[in-house]
């Protein structure tokens, strides 16, 4: 299925779009009870609605039910469906629901029954068949909710009439379609970082405009170990050559002294597009392709969603500054990982780049707290390394998100060769995730952990301990700066 986030101001944009099949309303952290947007559009609802959370409580709200702050409730509840509607074919009558609201619909809207309830919430879920409105105040989107996909599959199925043939991988002929529209005969340029992102965005890129695509590496010193000697032999000749940037010392100049986590990644951000428009200028590029993908968007709180509060900077959406003079093409901007790494397939990315753990724009920078010296980036490098080759050797590596070695200012005691030593701590954080915006610490055997520890102190002499990230995210982030 082909879907699209966007605001609650472009609402109405969407419920006429002909092509668009179906409406979610989603969750929010706000109260509808101090909604003050014009809704009417719902009730001139000519296409399938589902509310989830929030949007339910909008559909009461809006068709004249009535919404209530109540006790709360929160995490696994069991639910019993009263109605199976279409909605909710097939679900058991008694399921597992992740629930996460203060406010719940007290009373439906008329013309509505009441298909389900918790033993707090009268109302779980509600709908007007023929009106094809339906709402849940339940997530069924938290794979906790155990048959939140059923109801998802239920609503575009049975609901929506959707096919279900959409496949990221058959848009590749659209997206090198656009760049040739919006390029013409001009140049671009690419800024390579070896990451399954970057890489595809300028493959496709290639397709559309062959050389008139300048490819370069910018060496900003914050790579990981033996990255930039990899990249080079496993891309050069898919790009037609890629063209090194030397700016090892700029970035790390600029970067003295700054320990804040979003001035850190201001600074590398603003020295990043001045490279760019240097590196544009001698090429006589005036775009930019960017392998940019959806949560970069949400994250950064620039996303269609703009209403998504803002979590990080990504040096590569938030941090360009309005001075650069280049025209950003971003032809992987509605995608989510797994969707760029099955069109990645498709093109010809080669299966160890596809496969690479996702790595930030602003490198082992993120993963350095405090400020980024240049001791503290070479306990950082070798510790990632050392974590990635020992999940390598145990064959998980493809089965984990990300995982790295992060390094701060905090010491701690040990002994080396029979002297008190005060070294760095490590902490090696490991975490599974589907797409990056939500991730849980890998379970990963002691005996690897054990491996782990063993060779960071054993190799890198500056480091006395080494501990391990067990923090989720929420409400820890991935990485941590
Ligand atoms: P966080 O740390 O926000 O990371 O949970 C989510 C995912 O995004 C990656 N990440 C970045 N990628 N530029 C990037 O291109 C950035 O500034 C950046 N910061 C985080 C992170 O590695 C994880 O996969």
């Amino acid at each position: 299925m082909y879907s699209e986030v966007i605001p609650a101001s472009r609402a109405r944009d969407a419920m006429e779009d002909p092509a668009a099949k179906g409406i979610i309303l989603s969750g929010s952290y706000r109260s509808v009870r101090s909604e003050s947007r014009d809704w009417s559009i719902l009730k001139e609802a000519k296409k399938p609605v589902l509310g989830i959370c929030y949007g339910h409580q909008l559909i009461a709200h809006v068709l004249g039910g009535e919404v209530q702050e109540g006790v709360g409730e929160y995490g696994r509840v069991e639910c019993r469906i009263a109605r199976r509607t279409k909605l909710l074919a097939g679900v058991r009558r008694r399921t597992v629901v992740w629930m996460s609201h203060r406010d719940h619909v007290t009373r439906t809207p008329d013309g509505f029954t009441v298909d389900a309830c918790t033993r707090s919430c009268k109302v779980a879920a509600m709908s007007c068949e023929k009106l094809q409105i339906y709402g849940v105040q339940f997530h069924p989107e938290v794979h906790h909710t155990r048959e939140g996909r059923k109801i998802l599959k239920n609503f575009l199925f049975r609901v929506c009439r959707c096919s279900g043939g959409w496949k990221p991988e058959d848009t590749i002929d659209h997206r090198v379609r656009q760049i040739k529209l919006t390029v013409g005969g001009e140049r671009a340029l690419c800024a390579v970082s070896g990451g399954v992102d970057s890489t595809t965005a300028a493959l496709i890129a290639r397709r559309a405009i062959g050389d008139n695509l300048r490819c370069i590496l910018i060496d900003h010193g914050l790579m990981r170990k033996g990255e930039r000697e990899s990249i080079l032999k496993s891309l050069s000749s898919l790009l037609g050559g890629i063209k090194v940037v030397e700016a090892q010392s700029r970035f790390l100049g600029r970067l003295k002294g700054v320990a804040d986590p979003e001035e850190k990644r201001r600074v590398i951000g603003e020295e990043y597009a001045k490279v760019l428009q240097e590196a544009a200028d001698e090429e006589g590029c005036s775009f930019l392709i960017q392998g940019t993908i959806y949560p970069d968007r949400v994250e950064s709180g620039r996303g269609q969603a703009s209403e998504a509060s803002r979590i990080k900077t990504h040096h590569n959406v938030g941090g360009l500054p309005s001075w650069l003079k280049l025209k950003v093409v971003e032809p992987l901007a509605d995608l989510y990982k797994d969707e760029v790494r099955k069109i990645a397939a498709k093109i010809g990315v080669p299966s160890e780049i596809i496969w690479r753990h996702p790595f930030p724009g602003p490198g082992l920078a993120v993963r350095v707290i405090g400020e980024v010296t240049p001791e503290k980036l070479h306990v950082c490098r070798e510790a990632s390394h050392i974590v990635e080759e020992e999940l390598k050797k145990a064959k998980l590596y493809r089965k984990v998100w990300q995982a790295f070695a992060v390094v701060g200012d905090d010491k701690a005691t040990g002994v080396k060769g029979d002297k008190r030593a005060l070294g760095y701590i490590v902490t090696v954080r490991v975490v599974t995730s589907v797409d990056g915006m939500t991730a849980d610490w890998a379970k990963l055997p002691h005996s690897l952990l054990d491996r782990i520890s063993s060779r960071i102190t054993g190799e890198i002499q500056q480091v006395t301990w080494v501990t391990y990230a067990i923090t989720t995210k929420p409400p820890a982030t991935i990485e941590p700066v």
